[in-house]
């Protein structure tokens, strides 16, 4: 038996119009990057002559501009889920050209294993190997991987020689049984292994494309004041917490999300005396958490992928024995398992866009109506964590707008999942406070000084009850923005 190889274009004219692809990969990391471009033009070409062509798209979570981007560009898209970060795919999908769905990143591979979008035609699956039987060992992001592998007809192993064989032995690949009497995960420690550390499909639906291309992640913005801030405050409220013995001496695994915040504030724990070595159980693995690995600070960290910048995977790549003592890659279905992260007491924290004065967090549309990214992990950490806390700096655009408002204009989490609010100004610590306390609490602890006054009105302007919302004033913040583009401007009196 020999694999069957090919070009990227012709592996590309194996997928027809209307077929739905599942795409390897978490966030760039682990995207396939050739043959989603071939795919692109070939839906350019087949427009030029007239003819229809639109895929239906299922990723792991965000994916690179050779993905997103290029099929986006090629108005290619029948449909989108679960979760994206392309500035092209977001206007598409905000102009109402590409339907996009927003689901919780852990509950894909199920809902995929049930049909509820329908088949998985082909899957393009990023490898570091591939063999002669069908074993396929992933690059640095896994996804959704075992689940398309297995479904799709078609599986185009794009087989990236930039990535080292030698990751072979990090991932710990399982599918979930089904229910009703699956029995419980037995991941009960951070450093638990319970799959393989390959796929393994019939080679005769495998064709492979050989590339060598680099990630295609971004670098980080260098922290900030307003960011050194908000993970300062984060490391105070963790002391006092363990000092007043709710979290424990040995420290609990964290959930850090994604973005420059969540990498801020990793970035404050390590540099912490005061905060113990730590483990991480998360779905994105950022560039501070190899740095605080290297420094000794992070023991172990297991998530379900690398979004690094090129020059920290390089260097991950260089000291590989290193690390692959000190990392596993899972699944999104394990990764951002809700079972695994109640039973390890995980500590999430994730940002916010906005969050209202009662603690209903709003991750996902700006306005209420523009999709910024989707809810990505967040809600399966942010449900079953610990201690679910957000982040936010206390104002966007300038001080335009205030992260925090009368309230959200679309919501992602609820008051009930969320106990801790961190802004650069403080810790709202909401645990055991009505809404009245929490509004209280929010607006002294977390607002911007120029927003206080403005909120302090709204909550006395009349409304009574358990929750005093004012229904005539609830979405002023946002009307005064869409209207003179200054929150400041909004007359809560
Ligand atoms: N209204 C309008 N725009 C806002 C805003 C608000 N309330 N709050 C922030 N923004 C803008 C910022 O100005 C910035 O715009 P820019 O790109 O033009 O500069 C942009 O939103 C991003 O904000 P930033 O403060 O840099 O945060 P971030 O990069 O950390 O991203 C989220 C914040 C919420 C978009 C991001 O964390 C996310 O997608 N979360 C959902 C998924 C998730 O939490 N996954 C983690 C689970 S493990």
């Amino acid at each position: 038996m020999t694999l069957k190889f090919m070009t990227a274009e012709e592996a590309a004219s194996l997928i027809n119009n209307n077929d739905n692809i599942g795409f390897s990969g978490f966030t760039h990391a682990g995207c396939p990057k050739v043959v989603p471009v071939a795919l692109a033009k070939r839906a350019e070409d087949e427009h030029a002559k007239g003819n229809p062509f639109k895929v239906g798209m299922f990723t792991g979570a965000s994916t690179g501009d050779s993905i997103d981007g290029a099929l986006a560009r090629a108005h290619a898209i029948k449909f989108r889920t679960p979760y994206q970060t392309n500035k092209d795919m977001r206007n598409a999908i905000n102009s109402g050209e590409v339907p996009y769905f927003d689901l919780h990143l852990s509950t894909l591979a199920q809902d995929l294993r049930y049909g509820f979008y329908g088949p998985v035609d082909v899957a393009i699956i990023e490898a570091s190997d591939v063999t002669v039987n069908g074993e396929i060992v992933p690059t640095c992001g896994v996804g959704i991987i075992p689940t398309i592998a297995r479904l799709a007809k078609i599986v185009i192993v794009e087989l990236n020689s930039w990535h080292p064989k030698e990751l072979r032995g990090m991932h710990d690949l399982i599918e979930l049984p089904t229910p009703p009497h699956r029995e419980h995960i037995p991941v009960y420690s951070v450093r638990d292994r319970i799959g393989k550390d390959y796929v393994k499909v019939d080679p005769e639906k495998i064709v492979v494309v050989k590339t060598n291309k680099p990630n295609e992640g971004g670098s980080f913005t260098p922290v900030d004041e307003i960011t050194k801030q908000i993970g300062l405050n984060a490391v105070s409220f963790f002391i006092k917490e363990m000092q007043e013995g709710r979290i424990p001496e040995t420290f609990l695994p964290v959930q850090s999300g994604v973005g420059n915040i969540a990498n801020a504030v990793l970035s404050a724990l390590g540099e912490s005396k005061d905060i113990p070595d730590f483990e991480v159980y998360t779905e994105v693995i950022q560039d501070a958490v190899i740095g605080l690995m290297e420094a000794g600070r992070i023991k172990f960290a297991s998530g379900g992928t690398l979004t690094v910048s090129n020059p920290c995977i390089e260097r991950i790549y260089k000291n590989l024995p290193f690390f692959r003592e000190r990392i596993i890659f899972r699944t999104a279905e394990i990764s951002n398992n809700p079972e695994i992260a109640r039973r390890l007491g995980i500590i999430a924290m994730n940002t916010a866009l906005e969050a209202d004065i009662f603690g209903n967090i709003n991750s996902t549309h700006v306005m209420g109506s523009k999709l910024m990214n989707g809810i990505g992990g967040s809600g399966d950490f942010a449900r079953s964590a610990y201690l679910s806390i957000f982040l936010t700096p206390s104002t966007a655009k300038d001080g335009k707008i205030s992260a925090f408002v009368p309230m959200v204009s679309h919501t992602d989490h609820s008051e009930h999942s969320v106990k801790v609010i961190i802004s650069e100004y403080g810790v709202a610590d909401l645990r055991g406070k009505s809404p009245k306390d929490r509004a209280a609490c929010i607006i002294e602890n977390c607002v911007h000084p120029d927003y206080r006054p403005l909120l302090y009105a709204y909550l006395n302007s009349g409304a009574n009850g358990q929750t005093p919302v004012n229904l005539d004033r609830a979405f002023d913040f946002h009307k005064s923005f869409m209207s003179t583009g200054d929150m400041r401007n909004a007359e809560m009196g």
